[in-house]
């Protein structure tokens, strides 16, 4: 069984063809680079810039693979959410290639393909677990009792982690993508060195909210400004801020894991790049004799080859898209959400 997956829903061009189950012939990955000097994705120059590499991708990736377009059984392709230009680019493209080689079209969304990005592990994840989702447009905890089930455990209620991090990192100067900038200048910072706020961390729910967080930052850095300036202590906002978000994401992720009994925390998503993280996350779970999970660092960042995993698990499911589905900007995460 081949499968084709593309993934193009923000600022990465991705093309991933997988054989069966977890083997990758080829996995490509694009980063855009031309938001940088805007501090930000530019959804214009996204869907652009998608549109010019999408296919010459592909051939490449055919190229690498050593087979060819006809011998695929399956394409995989990211519906959303993400920004629709970009989406359109690769929902288009994937739909052409599945009317044209006769092949079934699975629509993917894009939040469960990064939980299912642990199903590409050589060991995956057996639910019962609860998932942490950390991206730039998510923060979710879900109990997952079996996969394609979701219960939603709590969520942000305002800016996702990721976005919280590159909005810090463009105050701080740091610029873009924020996450892996401010994870590098807090590297030589003292993380108590600013008192930030852990915004509900003591709260019953196991919501969060990092706005404030971002919001104090912005405060902390006017004061700074007004009294000659923040240079000499960018590594030590970076690394507080940093300390503030991870504690607030360990915190509630283990309450989660207490809550719903689980034994296990499988951490998906951009922000599970952050080695902080990673080390406090696995040190306090340890304690607390849960088995935490991070997926390898490129398939916690956007990848087509989760998409075409996650396709893959629909179709063995006995979906099959037609060529009418829509890409979505916003909204489709129909998973219910628990009542504490
Ligand atoms: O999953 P992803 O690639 O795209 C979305 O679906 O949003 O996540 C991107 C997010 C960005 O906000 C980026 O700053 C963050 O993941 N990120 C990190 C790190 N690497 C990427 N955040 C913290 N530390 C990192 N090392
Ligand atoms: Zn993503």
């Amino acid at each position: 069984m081949l499968t084709l997956g593309i993934e193009t829903s923000c600022d990465e061009t991705s093309v991933a063809l997988l054989e069966g189950e977890k083997k990758l012939l080829s996995h490509l990955i694009l980063s855009q680079m031309e938001h940088e000097r805007f501090g930000g994705v530019v959804p214009e120059l996204a869907s652009r810039a998608h549109q010019k590499v999408l296919l010459p991708l592909v051939e490449q990736a055919f190229g690498e693979a050593k087979c060819k377009p006809e011998e695929i059984d399956l394409i995989g392709v990211t519906l959303g959410p993400g920004l629709i230009g970009s989406l359109l680019v690769g929902v288009c493209t994937a739909k052409t290639l599945a009317l044209s080689l006769d092949k079934p079209l699975i629509g993917v969304n894009h939040v469960e393909a990064h939980l299912m990005a642990n199903l590409l592990l050589d060991e995956p994840s057996q639910p019962p677990f609860v998932a942490l989702l950390i991206s730039g447009g998510h923060t979710l905890l879900v109990e997952v009792d079996c996969w394609g089930q979701y219960l939603i455990l709590g969520r942000s209620r305002d800016d996702a982690v990721g976005e919280s991090f590159d909005k810090a990192a463009k105050m701080l100067g740091l610029g873009y993508p924020g996450g892996p900038a401010i994870e590098k200048a807090a590297a030589s910072g003292n993380p108590e060195a600013f008192a930030f706020p852990r915004p509900m961390i003591k709260d019953p729910s196991l919501d969060m909210s990092f706005s404030g967080l971002k919001t104090a930052v912005l405060y902390e850095v006017e004061d700074l400004k007004k009294a000659g300036g923040f240079t000499g202590v960018l590594a030590d906002l970076a690394a507080s801020f940093q300390a503030a978000a991870v504690e607030v994401l360990i915190e509630k992720s283990l309450s989660a894991c207490a809550r719903t009994s689980a034994r296990t925390l499988v951490v998906a998503g951009g922000v599970a790049r952050n080695k902080n993280l990673r080390e406090n996350l696995t040190l306090r779970s340890d304690r607390a004799g849960i088995k935490v999970i991070f997926p390898p660092f490129n398939l916690c960042t956007d990848n087509a080859a989760m998409i075409a995993r996650t396709a893959l698990f629909h179709f063995r499911n006995g979906r099959k898209d037609s060529l009418d589905v829509r890409a979505y900007a916003t909204g489709s995460l129909d998973w219910p959400t628990a009542s504490f």
